[in-house]
């Protein structure tokens, strides 16, 4: 026990993080469509995160100061101050901004919870708010994830929650496509999920209810795939999820990538080999996404910047699912991604 426990130490975060090589270019000169990433306001303050950021992304995700919970204060006012920080770092480095997310069951604030039970007053309340975020960042934002994570975990059916018990499962949904068009007619407005790519039953549902709202005359154009995998997902399923949604026709937004090493199963799995899967996956998600028609490539977003700022560190300090690791050196994931772009 002691001798694989030694083994496995010597397989810990930092055998991944030896510099395996030069310099790795600029994702975002590699690419001919954006390459996002999520930061948050306080890290933009860090000089070497800024510059990190700057260096490889050509697209930025608030990762929740454009949510709810942050800009919706309980007595109903707004503030846009960490958002509007965020779209001035974007703005100011040639970058678009993202915004994410509108209407997400996650999210019931107190001021939309507390509002009388008419249903027109709820709908005023609902359309004002996606009128003023998509107003505000018209001409910058280049889409918004307008309606997120709308299926269930088992793929069963449609979330229930605030929004859609006031104003309807798909009604609502429909009703924030077309304000937010209206608001903003030239972004791309897109419905984004996850566990697409693991689970059947989900995609299957997703897709039928992007049917359903184009027949219900939704105005979306672009789906996301958030992609938020794990180090032991087969092969193949990134490839055959993205490929399932292009179908669609819209543009497509990997949105959220990143890859547990932590949450893949397998205690028998050495982590130098999870590691290794990690990097395939990155790779084949970019491959799979760069092979798409150009008119519908959204842009490749990764869930954060350095491992330590995940939120998956938040679940396992010890997990270290994205490109760059703590002292922000290329990891072999970003060669693989770097690859994949020259390929
Ligand atoms: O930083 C503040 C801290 O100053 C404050 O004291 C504390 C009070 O609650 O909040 C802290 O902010 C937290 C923030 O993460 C930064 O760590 C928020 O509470 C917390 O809600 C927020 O969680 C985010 C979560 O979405 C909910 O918004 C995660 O960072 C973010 O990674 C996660 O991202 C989601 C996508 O939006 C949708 N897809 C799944 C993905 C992962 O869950």
């Amino acid at each position: 026990m002691l001798g694989s426990g030694l083994a496995l130490a010597a397989c810990g975060p930092k055998a991944n993080s030896q510099p395996a090589g030069g310099p790795v270019a600029p994702l975002k000169s590699l690419a001919p469509f954006p390459i996002g990433t999520c930061v948050r306001a306080n890290l933009l303050e860090d000089p070497s995160y800024a510059a990190l950021v700057s260096e490889h992304f050509s697209q930025l995700t608030a990762e929740w100061e454009m949510k709810m919970e942050y800009t919706v204060l309980d007595d109903g006012r707004f503030r846009f101050d960490r958002p509007d920080a965020i779209a001035a770092f974007a703005r100011s480095r040639g970058m678009r901004l993202f915004g994410h997310t509108l209407i997400w069951y996650a999210q019931e604030p107190p001021a939309f919870v507390n509002l009388d039970e008419q249903r027109a007053s709820f709908a005023r309340a609902y359309d004002n708010y996606i009128t003023a975020f998509v107003g505000r960042y018209r001409g910058q934002a280049s889409g918004w994830d307008v309606i997120n994570e709308p299926i269930k975990d088992d793929g069963s059916g449609l979330r229930e929650h605030l929004w859609s018990r006031r104003l309807g499962e798909i009604d609502h949904m429909v009703r924030a496509f077309h304000v937010a068009k209206a608001a903003d007619p030239d972004a791309v407005l897109l419905i984004n999920d996850y566990n697409l790519e693991s689970n059947p039953a989900k995609l299957a549902q997703y897709q039928r209810l992007i049917e359903r709202l184009l027949k219900a005359g939704a105005p979306i154009s672009g789906i996301g795939c958030q992609t938020h995998c794990n180090a032991d997902l087969p092969a193949g399923a990134l490839t055959r999820t993205i490929e399932a949604l292009a179908r669609f026709g819209l543009k497509i937004h990997v949105s959220e990538m990143d890859v547990s090493i932590v949450r893949a199963g397998g205690w028998f799995v050495s982590r130098e080999e999870k590691e290794a899967a990690q990097t395939r996956l990155y790779a084949e998600a970019m491959s799979a996404f760069a092979a798409l028609p150009e008119r519908q490539q959204f842009a490749f977003t990764v869930w954060g910047v350095r491992d330590p700022e995940s939120w998956l560190v938040k679940e396992n300090g010890s997990d270290t699912p994205l490109l760059f690791d703590g002292a922000g050196r290329a990891k072999p994931a970003l060669r693989a991604v770097e690859a994949a772009l020259r390929r």
